[in-house]
């Protein structure tokens, strides 16, 4: 992939940000008002819970982009995109990537799996194709089945969050990928996209920052809860869905659990049309980010916070650069 479409999809946008697919959380609501904020906005596919609903979301995205595009040509929406979950386990597979080749995401994030069917059809639209990744094997994996850019789910990310170190971890992915690079874990402010970009990162993956959105589909008590919430109230463990991730320690109390014994949970179960979903449900999850979000806003004035603290970041580099000069 050309690093044209990279600069084209970044023209589009105010900050070089995507808000990340939430399981429970994302809606189409919260994808439109993120495109016409200027970042991208995805949801996972299986938040629609059937196939019928998942057209109907994406019909009302690009429709609602669409007109936006008609009444303001001027006011340029970013693109948006869906999660798309590549493991065998997915019993919609087959249903939602013939949607997909229909409806023609922008862009496609793949989790778990071979992204190479999903690369096929979205290059023959044109769309461009993301795969998130919690360690080298993985990156190089999905390389080589020809994903166009990698998501590096760091340490501290909400959800199915990996354990590596960023700055670490994406300096040793340069040395064999000078492709586009998403980092994700744990950034919630304008100044750790800024951090992000001078790292090497092409975009930022942002999650928990928009859980306590207006526009959310997490229960009012999930979002005071991560309003209330620090660093020291997020857990990482494989105790719900088998698989690490990163949980709000309250919510496990709530539920009736002692969260220092938990036990591993032995089946690995990415259908989240049964087990995972209880987890999720009951446990919420959540990213070390938590500690610099205190107010419920809506998706737009979230961007317009994240814009203002970057420009302010901007500057206060610019300051210090010059101090250091003198
Ligand atoms: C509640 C919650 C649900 C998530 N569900 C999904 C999901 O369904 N698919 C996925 O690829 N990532 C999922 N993630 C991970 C996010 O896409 C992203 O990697 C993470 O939120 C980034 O870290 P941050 O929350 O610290 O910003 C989820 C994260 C959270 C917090």
């Amino acid at each position: 992939m050309s690093k044209e479409v990279i600069t084209e999809m970044k023209q589009s946008m105010k900050l070089p940000v995507i808000m990340a697919p939430m399981f429970l959380v994302s809606n189409p609501k919260m994808i439109i008002q993120a495109c016409k904020a200027g970042i991208v906005g995805t949801f996972p596919a299986l938040n629609a819970r059937t196939g019928d609903i998942l057209e109907d979301w994406m019909v009302q995205i690009t429709e609602e982009l669409e007109q936006l595009k008609h009444n303001s040509p001027d006011q340029m929406a970013a693109p948006w995109g869906i999660n798309f979950i590549t493991h065998r386990s997915n019993k919609r597979y087959e249903e939602d990537l013939k949607l997909i080749k229909k409806y023609k995401p922008p862009v496609v994030i793949t989790s778990l799996g071979d992204p190479s069917p999903v690369v096929k059809i979205a290059h023959e639209y044109g769309g461009i194709v993301f795969s998130d990744v919690i360690n080298i094997k993985f990156a190089k994996k999905a390389i080589e089945k020809g994903t166009d850019g990698l998501v590096l789910v760091s340490s501290g990310a909400g959800g199915h969050g990996g354990a590596l170190n960023p700055f670490a971890f994406l300096s040793e992915v340069r040395e064999f990928w000078d492709g586009p690079i998403i980092l994700a874990g744990g950034m919630s402010k304008g100044e750790d996209v800024l951090a992000a970009e001078i790292l090497g990162a092409d975009f930022v993956y942002m999650g928990s920052r928009f859980i306590p959105a207006i526009e959310s589909s997490a229960q009012d008590a999930y979002k005071e809860m991560i309003l209330d919430a620090n660093i020291e109230d997020i857990i990482y463990t494989d105790a719900f869905s088998g698989v690490k991730a990163n949980y709000l320690i309250p919510s496990i109390i709530n539920a009736g659990l002692d969260p220092q014994k938990l036990e591993k949970k032995e089946e690995i179960n990415f259908d989240k049309s049964s087990g995972e979903l209880k987890a999720w449900k009951d446990v919420w999850g959540a990213g070390q980010g938590v500690g610099s979000i205190k107010k419920i806003q809506s998706v737009s004035e979230i961007v317009r916070e994240l814009e203002k603290s970057y420009e302010d970041a901007v500057e206060n580099i610019s300051k210090q650069q010059s101090k250091a000069r003198l």
